[in-house]
């Protein structure tokens, strides 16, 4: 999970009926007979890329869309209204800077009026007191604040996502949501440039009052695979930090919950990335495109449908993107008769494309890959090397210099 992952979705089997086709789809699309879906729980609306911060982990594609494309406030709200009607529970609202738009009240009360769960996943910088109680009235129900490190250590915390007075600022928002009765989740993405303050970064996000506390290692897809060799932990470094979470929870225990999030180069098998391609989760872009995951898009091949173009129901359904990897029947060996192949789907789509060429290959986190050995060893000699300067994430282009924005970027719905 980086920087705009929602940290709580759960997974819950919930049937769709898709096999059976409504009466509009009897008329109009036929439902592909290879898979059955299920309704998807959650709904990741990343309504803009724009985004203060610059973070070089970032989970946004690296080619970033841009404002003038961005869907209206009433395609959002059709896109919420859809949602409800598709079965979906839960809303994470994302971006790039979900803030940054001033419509994100009126698209969390359209969601919010449809029974929809809102999360509201937010690096906090661009918030204003009046704004987060405007969102508390519109039905908001849950505040995740990405932190980058502790406010002991600001410069550190400011320097990783690339603005000053960033780290002063999330503390007075954690503050506010916490006044206004919000639940409240801290997300840390760990990294080598903060692994050694794990035990300070769970006792901070006690301090700002969260309910819970995800240690995130990176994930290495886009930005953060652009800046792998600066990012990677040691295996040791790693070691340390999964011994501090078990103990943090012994002793934390009823006072916060605490999730993490594994790095896959360390891991044994791979994590079931989304819960299973086109399983439970849909990803919709800031220009509207309908992915299965935020990452998908860097799968060359695939053919993604826009919800200007068609209904969300629809692409959920048949979308060619959606089928592709949907289910077992897809996989190779070793995958194709692994006992755990229903337990992971083999790991991630995403990682197998980027590292082996072939989206249908076992994710090269599993140590059943054939690349896994080979793969394992870059990560040793890059968290092992010095850490090269971050390429941080900016709009028409990667950048080694951060920028450093010290007043908040405006905001345009
Ligand atoms: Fe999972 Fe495939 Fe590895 Fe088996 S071989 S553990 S299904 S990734
Ligand atoms: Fe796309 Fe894992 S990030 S499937």
């Amino acid at each position: 999970m980086n920087e705009h992952s929602p940290s709580h979705i759960k997974e819950t089997v919930m049937p769709l009926g898709a096999c059976e086709p409504s009466e509009e789809q009897k008329d109009g699309a036929e439902i592909a007979d290879t898979t059955c879906a299920r309704a998807p729980i959650g709904l990741l609306a990343e309504l803009t890329h724009r985004c203060p911060l610059q973070c070089p982990y970032c989970s946004n594609p690296v080619e970033l869309e841009r404002a003038n494309t961005e869907l209206t406030t009433e395609e959002w709200q059709s896109v919420m209204r859809q949602a409800a009607e598709l079965g979906i529970l839960q809303i994470h609202l994302s971006g790039g800077e979900p803030t940054a738009r001033r419509d994100v009240v009126d698209i969390i009360k359209a969601a919010s009026e449809c029974g929809l769960y809102t999360n509201l996943i937010t690096a906090a910088v661009l918030l204003k007191r009046e704004q987060l109680e405007k969102l508390k009235e519109a039905g908001l129900d849950h505040v995740q604040i990405s932190i980058q490190d502790t406010d002991a250590r600001p410069e550190n915390a400011d320097r990783i996502g690339g603005y000053k007075g960033g780290s002063a600022k999330k503390k007075v928002v954690a503050g506010w949501v916490r006044e206004l009765g919000l639940p409240l989740t801290i997300n840390a993405p760990i990294h080598r440039h903060n692994v050694d303050n794990v035990a300070g970064i769970i006792n901070y996000a006690v301090e700002l009052g969260a309910d819970r506390v995800e240690i995130a290692h990176v994930q290495y897809y886009a930005w953060a695979l652009m800046n792998r060799a600066s990012l990677m932990p040691t295996r040791e470094q790693f070691n340390e930090s999964a011994k501090i979470v078990e103990k943090a929870r012994e002793d934390l225990k009823g006072i916060i919950v605490i999730d993490s999030v594994v790095p896959d180069y360390y891991a044994k098998y791979p994590k079931p990335c989304m819960g299973g391609w086109g399983r439970g989760i849909i990803n919709i872009t800031p220009s509207g495109r309908v992915l299965p995951c935020h990452a998908s898009e860097s799968i060359t091949g695939l053919d993604f449908d826009n919800i200007r173009d068609k209904p969300l129901a629809e692409i959920w359904l048949n979308g060619d993107a959606f089928q592709k990897y949907r289910g077992t029947d897809w996989m190779k060996e070793p995958c194709r008769t692994c006992p755990r192949h229903e337990i992971d789907f083999g790991g991630c789509r995403c990682q197998a494309f980027a590292l082996t060429g072939d989206a249908a290959n076992t994710d090269p986190a599993c140590s059943l890959s054939p690349l896994h050995e080979q793969w394992a060893k870059v990560a040793d000699v890059e968290s092992h090397n010095a850490s090269p300067e971050f390429v941080y994430r900016r709009p028409g282009g990667a950048s080694r210099k951060p920028g450093m924005q010290k007043s908040p970027a405006t905001s345009e719905a």
